[in-house]
């Protein structure tokens, strides 16, 4: 579940989002500490903001993460740096606003929020969170407050933490609504409340009663099939009862989902994979069939709407790539079989280069899953499946395109294969071992 916060700078949006994560379980991403950083960046490097060319290389190369310690502090790192104090001076505000008009530089960041935003339930606080990083979030707040009021708590705020510098409260309203005439007047995702947003004015309420309504404002967690269209709902209940009573379907690893795109890295021993592997899923998934099965009445049709997509000849064309790239794009998920074919004794196979290419491209996560049973249950040299059996559905831990980052082209597809055949492997062996807690 996603919850943003947007808003101008001094209306409290920290401080609320943070403690309102902290009350709900959630993580708390303050993406104004990531324009921040990349201020840090171009003053440590001493590059000009003014010069937009220099400033987008620097961002090509911004490698930007988050640390937690034990007590749940977080710290912010540009590289081995951690700017986590460095970045609150208002020289690095100014910087920040300056910069964040920059198409490379909301592009390189908003990649790295919505990547963030894939893998946990999660507050977010910034500027466009709302309008364009998560049109789709759960619930979307908008806070304002009076400028004179956001200078007073600014100037507090700055007091605390750099008692000796020299400040005033008329210098620090000016730049507060310099920032803001920026922030909300680029062209770029400026500064303004999403029409689906709540809007909550701070001037005159305490931090405690606004986190007490944004608290009672969240949405109950929806059913994970509510999201189903109904066709898919009922055919995929039905597949499920029928594996469930003939072929006692059990399915592990169910919590390692993670919502947006992503590769479902299957092996392949039968014809049963992609039902097994659909119907094992928590969610709608994609997957591919060859082409004539689309022109039989009535199952092609059916099997359209059940979001299967028709490939001309094998699934390695060109065209099957761009599909393909085009539902990650949409942020789908995808049933791939890398081994190509059919396993001719049930055994795992080595892995084509297809999915490589795929996950280097699309820049996806990958989740590797083990069917068990099938090839017993239909094996390729039978013509007429089993209606009985034992079939297993076992998700492993998903990987993380960023484990590959930084590789030259061929050695990331080297990388990529290793790392997925080599969690086929471990699946295997975890459920061949006796299937014992969570799988790896
Ligand atoms: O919230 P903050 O003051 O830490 O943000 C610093 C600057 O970063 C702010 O002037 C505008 C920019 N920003 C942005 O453009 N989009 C965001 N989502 C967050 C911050």
């Amino acid at each position: 579940m996603i919850i943003t916060i947007d808003g101008p700078s001094g209306t409290g949006k920290s401080t609320v989002a943070r403690e309102v994560a902290k009350r709900l379980g959630f993580t708390f991403f303050d993406t104004g500490a990531m324009y921040r950083s990349v201020a840090w960046q171009i003053l440590h490097e001493g590059v000009d903001p003014a010069d937009q060319k220099q400033v987008e290389e620097l961002v090509s190369r911004f490698i930007f993460h988050i640390r937690t310690n034990p007590a749940g502090e977080r710290s912010y790192f540009v590289g081995t740096h951690d700017v986590t104090k460095a970045i609150r001076t208002q020289q690095i505000s100014n910087v920040a606003s300056q910069v964040a008009v920059y198409g490379e530089v909301r592009q390189a960041l908003v990649r790295i929020q919505r990547k963030f935003g894939q893998e946990t339930d999660a507050v977010f606080e910034g500027r466009d969170m709302g309008t364009v990083v998560f049109p789709n979030a759960d619930l979307k707040i908008f806070l304002t407050a009076k400028a004179k009021i956001r200078a007073e708590r600014r100037f507090r705020e700055l007091r605390g933490k750099f008692p000796d510098a020299e400040m005033s409260l008329d210098q620090i309203q000016m730049e507060i609504e310099a920032r803001d005439e920026t922030d909300s007047t680029r062209k770029l995702s400026p500064l303004c409340q999403a029409k689906d947003a709540v809007l909550i004015d701070t001037s005159h309420l305490t931090v405690e009663q606004v986190i007490q309504q944004i608290v009672h404002l969240k949405p109950k967690k929806k059913w994970p099939y509510a999201s189903m269209k109904p066709f898919y709902f009922f055919i995929y209940w039905l597949a499920r009862f029928f594996f469930r009573t003939c072929f006692r379907l059990k399915i592990y690893g169910r919590e390692h989902f993670r919502p947006g795109a992503g590769i479902l890295a299957a092996n392949h021993a039968s014809l049963y994979d992609p039902e097994v592997v659909s119907i094992s899923c928590p969610e709608e998934v994609h997957f591919l069939a060859k082409g004539p099965l689309f022109d039989i009445p009535l199952l092609g049709p059916m099997i359209r709407r059940l979001n299967s997509h028709p490939v001309e000849r094998d699934a390695s064309d060109i065209k099957t790539f761009r599909l393909i790239l085009q539902l990650l794009g949409e942020g789908k998920k995808v049933i791939i079989f890398p081994e190509g074919q059919r396993s001719p004794d049930g055994a795992l196979q080595p892995l084509e280069r297809g999915i490589a290419f795929l996950v280097q491209k699309a820049e996806c996560r990958i989740f590797p899953v083990y069917v068990h049973g099938t090839y017993a249950a239909w094996p390729i040299n039978q013509k007429w499946p089993k209606f009985f059996g034992k079939v297993a559905c076992v998700f492993g831990t998903s990987i993380d395109w960023e484990e590959f980052a930084g590789l030259g082209k061929k050695e990331m597809q080297q990388a990529i294969l290793e790392r997925t055949s080599k969690a086929l492997a471990s699946l295997q062996h975890w459920y061949e071992t006796g299937a014992k807690g969570s799988p790896p």
